[in-house]
This record gives C-alpha cells, sequence and structure tokens, in this order.
C-alpha cells in the first residue's frame, strides 16, 4: 500500500493512501510527557497501544459507537477512515487523579459521585489547556450539536469500557478520547484507547498499569503494559462485571 506521511504526533504517525477515504496510523514507541518535556522509548508500546485499540475499537462499535477504526494492518498499524480530528480533546473521569486532583486539591482515588466529562484544546504549542464548550463553540472548533454528540458517545465510551475493565481486575480512573468528522459530518470515535491515554489502577492491588508509572518515575513501565494488553484480551471474569461509582 503506497503511503504518504500526513501528520507526525507525539506516539504516532499518520498516512495517506491510495484510497483518498482511509488512512494508515503507526504507533511509535516514543513516549513524552509534561508536554513533551520529558521524553523516552518504551519498548513495545506502540505495538501494545495498536493491540489494545484494535481489541476494543470493534467491541465498541458493535456496542453502538461509530469509530474510524477498519482493521489491524500489522503490529505497529492500523488502517482508519480519513477523518478531520475536532481539535476537542475529551478527558472522562469516573475518580479524581491527576491534573482534576491537583487543579481541585481533591485527593487522587477519591470516587466521583458522577462521571465527569472535561474538553481540552488540542494544542502541543499551548499544552492542550482545559477549555469548555463555550470556547469551542466561539473559536470554532466544534459546533453546539458536535459537542453535544461528543459528549453522548464519550460517556457511551465510559459506560461500556468501566465495566469492562472491572470484569478483567482494572478500575478505569479516567481516559482521553479524541473525535473525528467523515467527510459526510458523522462524528466517530478515533485517536486510541490504550496505557497511554487511560489511568488503569489494578483493583485488588491499586497497582498503577498506565503512563503514569512513566510519568512518575516509577519504574516497570514495558511490563505494565504488557499486562494491559493481557487483562484487554482475557476473558471477564464472573461476577466482577460492576460499574464503578
Ligand atoms: O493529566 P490528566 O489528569 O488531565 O489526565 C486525564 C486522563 O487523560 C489520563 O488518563 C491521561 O492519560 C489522559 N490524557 C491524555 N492526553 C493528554 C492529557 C491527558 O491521554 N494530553
Amino acid at each position: 500500500m503506497k503511503r504518504e506521511p500526513l501528520y507526525e504526533g507525539k506516539a504516532k504517525r499518520v498516512y495517506a493512501t491510495e484510497n483518498p477515504h482511509e488512512y494508515v496510523v503507526e504507533y511509535k514507541d516514543d513516549a513524552t510527557a509534561f508536554n513533551g518535556v520529558k521524553r523516552a522509548q518504551i519498548l513495545g508500546k506502540g505495538a501494545v497501544n495498536n493491540a489494545i485499540t484494535a481489541h476494543l475499537f470493534p467491541q465498541l462499535e458493535a456496542a453502538g459507537i461509530p469509530t474510524h477504526f477498519i482493521e489491524r494492518l500489522s503490529d505497529t498499524e492500523q488502517r482508519v477512515r480519513a477523518v478531520t480530528i475536532v481539535p476537542v480533546e475529551v478527558i472522562v473521569r469516573n475518580v479524581a487523579a491527576g491534573s482534576f486532583s491537583k487543579r481541585l486539591g481533591v485527593e487522587e482515588g477519591t470516587p466521583l459521585a458522577r462521571p465527569v466529562v472535561e474538553y481540552c484544546y488540542k494544542s502541543d504549542a499551548l499544552g492542550d489547556p482545559l477549555i469548555n464548550r463555550d470556547t469551542a463553540v466561539a473559536l470554532g472548533w466544534a459546533s453546539e450539536e458536535d459537542l453535544g454528540r461528543i459528549r453522548e458517545l464519550a460517556l457511551r465510551v465510559r459506560d461500556f469500557l468501566t465495566p469492562y475493565f472491572a470484569a478483567r481486575g482494572i478500575r478505569l480512573i479516567d481516559f482521553k478520547l479524541e473525535f473525528g468528522k467523515t467527510p459526510g459530518g458523522q462524528v466517530v470515535l478515533a485517536d486510541e484507547i490504550s496505557p497511554d491515554t487511560c489511568r488503569f489502577w489494578d483493583a485488588a492491588t491499586g497497582e498503577k498499569l498506565d503512563k503514569d508509572r512513566f510519568r512518575r518515575d516509577l519504574g516497570g513501565v514495558e511490563e505494565a503494559y504488557a499486562e494491559m494488553l493481557r487483562r484487554v484480551t482475557s476473558e471477564a471474569e464472573g461476577g466482577k462485571q460492576k460499574a464503578e461509582g
């Protein structure tokens, strides 16, 4: 398949193909944190994140959430629908952690009485600042209607993933999603769902099994990513399927 590099982000490269309706996404081992200040390679990360995303997206699709995903092509590559990414990152939180805890002085691990949806402007130069929906509409990043649909889909992703991970011994603390628009104007889930973009805590031990191991120098980064691939692709454990909060 012919490929023309289109865009290189911190963790992935996007290529145009001979089919104008499809892109190829290549997942890299490169890891960055604190807006690119901290950089390293996490061996096997690209393959793990590609595999986890390729495992989850078809299940989300089957649950009625449209996505850009078409198929996994290789260890580190997948074929996706060509969409225009909405420059608004959507964070969904079940439990206080990370920037939410820091900003509001709420101890990490405090359960939230309802899921919280936050919006950030997707801008490396500005460090993905927190915004609200009025800002996104006022600056032309998304319409009110698109943002309503994005919020609805983000919460449906949460309603699918939270019990999915619980059944595999993982608490889904929070996660970040990106959405794209097709040429026909449909809003679809894009980007990835992986230990780079979610907080995963082991339900039994509380151990962090996500990128916080890299951000916070906790060690065992590769092992945590490999363990999450194992959990995601494992069968649900009977009786554990219960939503957080
Ligand atoms: O840092 P913060 O607490 O805001 O992160 C919330 C969630 O969003 C975490 O799961 C984090 O991995 C994810 N995130 C992301 N990309 C960003 C910011 C946060 O994947 N640029």
